[in-house]
């Protein structure tokens, strides 16, 4: 059931390994990576109650001696000073360039350990063990990295490819199921965005997978960092194709904005209800049938997961308030907003020169409905 993705970026190509049980065998796959026999370990408080000793156990195993250091959990953590905290925590380590990182844990981990590697005596090696179906599928793999300002998500960063990533579906085990439910909006993205073979077949075994089918959720996970790995391969810097893995992403950061980064709406749930805003959008500019709004949402509710605004707890802002924070994305270019659109199910592209009168309706007839 072991799959292993490469992602092609020439002297930075790396194998993404997916699978049960591989935290397991961490050390005979991290082993031949190391200069020394040693690694450091970032991660955050849950994982580690829940998966330090095993995987620093199976170090030992194949003699590799890790120190590691806990973060607190939550996206709090993805901030100046915990970069600070681990960067001055590797030096105490005496953590070298030939050395290799280890991020174990969530996306929050995966981007504050990457960054850290990234800028640590101007780069040194990580490896990502990714412990949620968000970061096995997206965040883990591409080299995007970094951390928050008092000024937006994920403005201070840099792309530094990972060395290797274990994605092992066992961990998703302990996942609370909001958290893996909030990860398969990702999931779907990748069919949505490019392969609508891969959604109709996620619309029959979905549920297989959010009730624990190792071999759907292996299936899955390959195919979606697959998917990601191609794109990446073409454009890793993200001045063109890279920008279709943003379907959602643009009324999904608004919308986190809008309700405070916080538990009212998890990031793969706000992704999962811009992938059918930006389906209701394409529709109403002709782009695509109505019937591919009425089937991405069916399949996310069908999943348990959200689908509308209408399944947001409490109040959201007016339409033009949401259009400016869409507007404070990381994808304007020069004024320009620029969405992900789609002509069908596994067609996107980038669009520029959206009206915006389109969009302001679609937000406020999701608004409406909530209101009903
Ligand atoms: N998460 C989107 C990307 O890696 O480009």
């Amino acid at each position: 059931m072991t799959e292993t993705v490469r992602v092609e970026l020439g002297v930075r190509a790396y194998d993404v390994i997916v699978g049960p049980a591989l935290l397991e065998e961490a050390g005979r796959h991290i082993g031949p990576l190391l200069a020394r026999p040693r690694v450091a370990v970032i991660t955050d408080e849950t994982v580690a109650a829940l998966h330090l000793q095993a995987f620093q156990a199976a170090l030992r195993r194949e003699g590799i001696e890790s120190e590691a250091l806990a973060l607190p959990a939550g996206e709090g953590s993805k901030s100046w000073p915990h970069l600070s905290r681990a960067v001055e925590w590797l030096l105490e380590r005496r953590v070298e360039r030939a050395d290799v990182v280890v991020a174990l844990g969530g996306g929050v981990i995966g981007d504050l350990a990457g960054f850290a590697a990234a800028i640590l005596r101007r780069g040194v090696r990580y490896v990502q063990v990714p412990s949620t179906l968000l970061a096995q599928v997206d965040s883990s793999v591409g080299g995007k990295t970094g951390i928050n300002s008092p000024h937006g998500k994920n403005l201070v960063g840099a792309f530094h490819q990972p060395s290797l990533v274990l994605a092992d579906i066992g961990l998703l085990d302990t996942l609370p199921r909001r958290d893996l439910l909030a990860g398969y909006g990702e999931v779907a993205k990748y069919g949505l965005l490019g392969d609508a073979g891969f959604f109709d077949a996620l619309e029959r075994d979905g549920a297989r997978l959010a009730d624990g089918d190792a071999a759907v959720r292996s299936w899955a996970v390959a195919r979606s960092v697959s998917a990601k790995a191609r794109i990446v391969e073409r454009d890793e810097t993200e001045s063109g194709d890279r920008a279709l893995l943003n379907l959602g992403h643009t009324f999904a950061h608004a919308l986190e904005a809008a309700t405070g980064y916080c538990d009212r709406l998890l990031h793969g749930e706000a992704v999962a209800i811009g992938c059918v805003l930006a389906f209701e959008a394409s529709a109403r500019l002709g782009l695509c049938s109505q019937e591919d709004p009425v089937r991405v949402a069916a399949h996310f509710r069908q999943m348990g997961c959200r689908a509308g605004l209408v399944d947001i707890p409490g109040d959201l802002p007016d339409p033009n308030r949401l259009m400016e924070l869409m507007a404070q994305d990381k994808k304007v270019i020069a004024g320009r907003m620029r969405y992900v659109l789609a002509r069908g199910i596994g067609r996107a592209f980038v669009a520029t020169d959206v009206d915006p009168d389109i969009v302001r309706s679609v937000l406020s007839d999701g608004l409406a409905a909530k209101t009903r």
